[in-house]
């Protein structure tokens, strides 16, 4: 069986002290069991001391992004390599924020993937689909678009080292979360796509749900059998949200 993955996306909250108090709460409340682990993504300034903090611990660290270059004249942004330097070992790519505010193409995203594996870490690689997408009946199309990119970019190989979260766009900081059906629907439909390439793959790849995910609704997700963890915002900020989600994980 796949191990759940429960992800914090701090998005662009936080200061050292909270941060510090955070993660010390998480530590202190990581449930006894196996078959699941945590990760944190604090914005940049703070992944260092985070990863300090987090060292030895149940609890690893990755970046919320990255650039797709190397090294350079690149002015605001942050090296691959830079990132696993100070610890992490996940990047979240293509995150539907960055998409929407940042212009991020799928193909731009793609390069972030492999750029994220290139320095030996595990890319997250969101998909989703707006609420008018939704509407328009073109979820499917448009999940198996941004996938496309990453695939004819990297292959289906890469994902036996990759994480995909589903997060459907409406869903995002709205308080609205797709139903364990809805979501389990999407889920399946992905693992699908992998089926026709490459069956170890389709069975081995966690994909995370992400979209207002939270202590109440967790347990439901995650009883899912395509299901393999969350990825988390706003209940990613209090320990004891978090770790509500947390201990669905152990308990699943
Ligand atoms: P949310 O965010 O849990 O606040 O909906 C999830 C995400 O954007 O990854």
């Amino acid at each position: 069986m796949r191990d759940i993955l429960v992800a914090g996306n701090w998005k662009m909250n936080g200061s050292s002290t909270a941060n510090a108090e955070l993660v010390s709460g998480i530590i202190a409340g990581v449930p006894e069991g196996r078959g699941f682990s945590l990760l944190v993504c604090p914005p940049f300034p703070y992944l260092a001391s985070v990863a300090a903090q987090a060292a030895g611990s149940a609890v690893s660290v990755g970046a919320q992004n990255v650039s797709e270059h190397q090294k350079g004249a690149f002015t605001g942004e942050v090296a691959p390599s830079m990132l696993s330097d100070v610890g992490c070992e996940y990047v979240i790519v293509g995150h539907s924020e960055r998409r929407s505010l940042y212009g991020e193409s799928s193909a731009q995203v793609a390069a972030k993937f492999q750029a994220t594996q290139a320095a030996g870490m595990t890319p997250i690689l969101c998909v989703g689909e707006t609420l008018e997408e939704r509407e328009a009946g073109t979820t499917e199309k448009v999940i198996d678009e941004q996938l496309d990119a990453v695939l004819d970019a990297a292959g289906v190989a890469a994902f036996g080292a990759a994480v995909i979260a589903y997060e459907p766009v409406w869903a995002i900081g709205t308080g609205v979360t797709a139903t364990p059906e809805q979501a389990q629907d999407m889920h399946r439909h992905i693992r699908g796509r992998f089926e026709a390439l490459n069956a170890d793959i389709a069975a081995s790849v966690q994909i995370l749900y992400g979209g207002s995910m939270k202590g109440e609704n967790a347990a439901g997700l995650l009883a899912k059998p395509d299901i393999d963890g969350g990825l988390i915002g706003g209940a990613s900020l209090k320990a004891q949200d978090f770790l509500a989600i947390a201990q669905a994980a152990a308990q699943n």
